[in-house]
């Protein structure tokens, strides 16, 4: 479940509009003519990519018929489902489309969404209320490096910061990153031991009668026999025996954490059609000090209120997160977090995230974040930019409202050098999105 929040040795390919263009019509992407209808943007794509053979079987049109099954293929969070489709969905199999597609958007006023795994909490990566083409990396399993593309040396360090944490989609778009892994673990424990905690509320029985529901899962780097001692000793509350023990290879712990049977082939991990799609609106915390007992009542009660589409799961940091200083990338939430707080509530029952039902589920989602706030991290009050929320705020006009938002995800100083190295690298603002790091009018001295 957990990602790698920093990866090292890293390297990553990226294009951004500072790339020198290849292109005889340069001078033209300058003018941004008004857009039409899409005719304007597939005639530059398919004009412009003579040299790739069958192209036309990588770029979709609301004409084509598969153009909806393409665009709902990768996507997470069926909430989405009803929201604005692009305009255009180019799906290359090599980066010479990207670029063309990157250059055929900018020159007719589309805007540009880059779509990889589609897990965007707020469907940003295939959505917008503007009309966009989107570039779904669905075909570029490995890339071979050609020119106007910028490697870590070639991007420099300010721009190879900002984009591991920072939002690769304010910066340009990613085509191949390489990364280690990091144990994450829970703080003061077994550096080879993992608990996730998962909390809801539920029905006992067919009872009218409510229960809170906590469930431990946890994934240990050894054997049956050393986790054990360790268990007894730290976690005697649990009373875990060895018959609720299972010994696997680690990437078998990703079937079960997505409820598939240990016997299932692990090649089901690479087939996202295979993988249960979520329809849910979600926010974080970041938890500094242990909530006392009363607090946990509170949240117990508030959970109680809730008609069962509610899940908070606790994800424990330390480990090899919080050995890095909060500046080392934009990812500021290290030394000192006990604990992520996921807190989310699902849609599945329901036609639409607006029903009646579903504003009442995010209400009571909202009243939750204003009970937490007395035992969650404060000034600013953290948030991981990864379950990105709209609710946070969008303001972008200037550093004020901005920060609203920003520091919550990356804190002061990081935000600050992410809007700095934005106003090098895309002044114009062409890779953006509501939430994206933002280019002010007015100059910023960044201090
Ligand atoms: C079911 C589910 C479980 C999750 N579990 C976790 C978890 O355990 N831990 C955690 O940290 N997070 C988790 N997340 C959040 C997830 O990690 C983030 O939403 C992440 O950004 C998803 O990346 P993606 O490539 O799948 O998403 P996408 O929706 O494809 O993209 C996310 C953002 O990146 C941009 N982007 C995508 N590809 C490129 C590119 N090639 N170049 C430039 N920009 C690009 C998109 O435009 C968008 O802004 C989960 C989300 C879901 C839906
Ligand atoms: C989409 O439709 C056009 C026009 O019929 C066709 O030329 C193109 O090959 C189709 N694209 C795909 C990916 O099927
Ligand atoms: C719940 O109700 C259903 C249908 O009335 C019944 O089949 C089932 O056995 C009941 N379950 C429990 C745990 O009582
Ligand atoms: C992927 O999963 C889907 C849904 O379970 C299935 O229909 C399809 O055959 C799978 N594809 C591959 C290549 O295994």
């Amino acid at each position: 479940m957990k990602k790698s929040q920093l990866s090292s040795p890293v390297f990553f390919l990226l294009i951004t509009l500072s790339f020198s263009l290849s292109w005889d019509s340069l001078s033209s992407i300058l003018d941004v003519t008004p857009r039409a209808s899409s005719e304007d943007v597939l005639g530059c794509l398919l004009s412009h990519s003579h040299r790739i053979t069958s192209t036309s079987q990588l770029i979709f049109t609301p004409a084509n018929t598969s153009f909806l099954p393409v665009w709902q293929a990768s996507f997470q969070n069926t909430r989405f489902l009803t929201t604005p489709k692009p305009s255009v969905i180019v799906t290359p199999v090599e980066e010479t489309l990207v670029q063309t597609t990157l250059l055929c958007a900018k020159k007719h006023g589309y805007e540009l969404k880059m779509r990889s795994g589609g897990h965007d909490c707020e469907g940003l990566s295939y959505s917008a209320y503007v009309p966009f083409v989107m570039i779904d990396f669905t075909n570029m399993r490995s890339i071979d490096v050609n020119g106007n593309i910028l490697d870590r040396k070639s991007m420099g360090e300010d721009l190879f910061w900002a984009i591991r944490g920072g939002g690769v989609s304010s910066f340009g778009i990613i085509l191949a990153w390489k990364l280690s892994l990091v144990p994450s673990v829970a703080p003061y424990i077994d550096r080879n031991l993992l608990i996730r905690t998962t909390i809801f509320s539920e029905y006992i029985g067919n009872s009218t009668k409510k229960t809170v529901k906590v469930i431990f899962e946890g994934i240990y780097q050894g054997t049956t026999d050393t986790l054990l001692p360790l268990l007894d000793e730290e976690f005697p509350e649990l009373g875990v025996t060895r018959e609720i023990c299972q010994e696997m290879r680690s990437i078998q712990s990703s079937l079960v954490s997505w409820g598939l049977p240990l016997s299932t082939p692990i090649e089901i991990l690479s087939n996202r059609s295979a993988i249960a799609k979520v329809n849910a609106k979600v926010k974080s915390d970041y938890v500094r000090e242990p909530i006392p007992i009363s607090g946990l009542r509170k949240i117990w009660r508030k959970l109680m209120e809730n008609d069962e589409s509610a899940q908070l799961i606790i994800n424990p940091f330390g480990g090899k997160i919080a050995e890095f200083p909060e500046t080392a990338i934009p990812y500021p939430h290290r030394a000192g977090v006990l604990f992520q707080l996921y807190k989310a509530v699902n849609f599945n029952d329901q036609t639409s995230d607006t029903t009646p039902i579903s504003m009442r589920r995010r209400a009571w989602l909202q009243t939750l974040d204003e009970l937490l706030k007395p035992y969650v991290s404060s000034n600013p009050r953290e948030a991981c930019s990864n379950y990105n929320d709209l609710d946070l705020g969008v303001g972008n006009e200037n550093y004020e409202e901005a920060s609203v938002w920003g520091e919550r995800y990356w804190k002061r100083d990081n935000f600050r050098k992410l809007i700095r190295i934005k106003a090098k690298v895309d002044p114009d603002n062409f890779f953006r999105h509501p939430q994206s790091v933002p280019v002010f009018s007015n100059s910023f001295n960044g201090m």
